[in-house]
């Protein structure tokens, strides 16, 4: 056990992998050593494969650049099998368990406590029940059992409970994982770092020094055959209710008494509490359209005629805590944009002005990828015989400052966690809860009263009237003097 009462999983572990694509977030972690001794891995699916078409399905997504990595897939492969079975019924899960048994068989210790993480890359609809007949039928008597579990949780405040409640009904809190791939990101690992390890910042971070906060997530490619998925969750429960509400959380949070994760998470749960509904005069919704060779939206065949499913979401949020109220948050997230780029923009007040005229504001910005870094705009004299101000940069590009610089994939940092028993960066049932009771009105607005997005062309920076939004919600102030932060280059 751990300092913070984590048990960690060290041999006789057998991994189920239900449905999804996680087995290179597996080698990964295989290929170095952080995976329990004589690990053994099941596939689950309802798919018929022979042995050979699993492997390659397996090792489709893995990359070896290197011979020794070559030779520890082809250990990692003896450690793998695969059972196929149907979802809803019993037989399956019966042949699983015959063939964890005779993994369990090949652990150097007979007689020590048998543990079993079961991997849940599922669709929504088959959620509970593969989640209860894991437990009726697969369930380790005398061992740990460890539960991984994916989103979508729901569609709404009531699915997301409903499917909690099924899945609770079987496993207990402490063994369920809820993965947000987010926060196992380095930079938002490091936004705990960041403000309660900087005097500087941490004194600046309240609604006296920052004017607004916009936490961006842009991709440059549309749903491309995956419209059939993506229609019926639309932006916002894709990306927004999930992966920028937890960055909004850990951004604005109190400080914790420790870094266990009851601690971390009772906070991120507190500030989220501060949030109240969204309206729907505060969101500018857009789909997008077809440019050059690139197809629109409603062009994917996966998705049903005439959709008015926004590919493209920015939403205003408020807080309305002591250190916070007033100070606008801008969630924006979007399909087919310009480029890719997750990124918190933290803009300060305006400094007073008498000696300084249109003086342009500090912006802290921090990359969350692609290209890890965390610049401040400051103001500065440029160089030379007269008084003129530049702004110009702090700038802590990752690339540039370590050297032999690995960043850990998202999942494999929280497959590890998971296996260490670390709920720190894995969702709370109370927390899931409240972060539905913010969107869903909204959710249930676009839903039945259908408003129809605004178009915007494949590859642009979303809709025209993005930027009108942004300073009317938010009163952000573009500097006038064009600046491009120059670590874009390194990245
Ligand atoms: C997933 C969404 O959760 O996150 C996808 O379903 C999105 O639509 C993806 O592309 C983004 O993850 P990342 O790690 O590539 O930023």
């Amino acid at each position: 056990a751990s300092s913070s009462g984590a048990v960690a999983l060290a041999n006789n572990t057998t991994i189920v992998v239900g449905g999804g694509v996680t087995f290179p977030a597996l080698f990964g972690l295989y290929n170095n050593g952080f995976l329990p001794e004589g690990i053994r891995i099941i596939g689950y699916a309802r798919s018929k494969m022979s042995h050979e078409d699993f492997q390659s399905k397996v090792t489709k997504y893995i990359k070896t650049p290197i011979p020794a990595m070559k030779q520890k897939l082809e250990e990692f492969l003896k450690a793998c099998s695969y059972v196929s079975g149907q979802y809803d019924q019993d037989e399956g899960f019966e042949l699983l368990e015959k063939e964890i048994k005779k993994a369990e068989e090949t652990y150097s210790d007979k007689n020590a406590p048998k543990n079993r993480v079961f991997y849940m890359a599922l669709p929504p609809s088959v959620f509970t029940v593969v989640a209860a007949n894991f437990k009726k039928h697969n369930y380790s008597e005398g061992g740990i059992n460890r539960i991984i579990v994916e989103k979508p949780f729901g569609k709404d405040l009531d699915s997301s409970r409903e499917m909690q409640i099924g899945l609770k009904k079987e496993w207990k809190e402490e063994e369920i994982f809820r993965i947000d791939h987010y926060l196992g990101k380095e930079m938002v690992k490091n936004l705990l770092v960041l403000r309660f390890a900087n005097v500087m910042l941490d004194a600046s971070f309240n609604k006296n020094l920052i004017s607004n906060v916009q936490i961006t997530f842009k991709e440059p490619f549309g749903t491309e055959g995956r419209g059939g998925y993506f229609d019926e969750f639309g932006i916002i429960r894709d990306v927004m209710q999930n992966h920028l509400l937890q960055v909004l959380s850990i951004l604005t949070m109190e400080r914790p008494v420790s870094f266990s994760a009851e601690d971390i998470r009772d906070e991120k749960v507190k500030v989220l509490r501060y949030i109240p509904e969204i309206k729907p005069e505060d969101v500018l919704l857009g789909q997008y359209t077809a440019e050059g060779d690139k197809p629109g939206y409603l062009d994917d065949d996966t998705v049903p005629k005439g959709s008015i499913c926004p590919t493209f979401a920015a939403c205003v949020v408020h807080i309305n805590s002591p250190r916070w109220e007033g100070v606008p948050f801008m969630l924006r997230a979007g399909k087919a944009l310009n480029e890719q780029k997750t990124e918190i923009r933290i803009q300060y007040k305006d400094v007073t002005q008498g000696v300084f005229k249109e003086i342009t504001r500090n912006e802290l910005v921090i990359r969350v990828q692609p290209g890890e870094a965390v610049y401040l705009k400051m103001n500065s004299k440029a160089p030379g015989l007269a008084m003129r101000t530049v702004p110009t940069e702090m700038d802590l590009t990752y690339k540039r400052r370590f050297s032999d610089l690995k960043i850990p994939e998202a999942y494999e940092a929280l497959i590890l966690d998971a296996f260490k028993g670390d709920h720190s960066n894995f969702v709370r049932d109370d927390e899931l809860d409240i972060a539905w009771k913010i969107f869903t009105p909204l959710l249930h607005h676009i839903d039945e009263k259908k408003p129809k997005p605004e178009g915007y062309a494949y590859g642009s920076r979303g809709p025209a009237k993005l930027d009108e939004f942004t300073s009317k919600k938010l009163g952000y102030a573009r500097s006038e003097a064009p600046y491009s932060w120059p670590s874009t280059s390194v990245l």
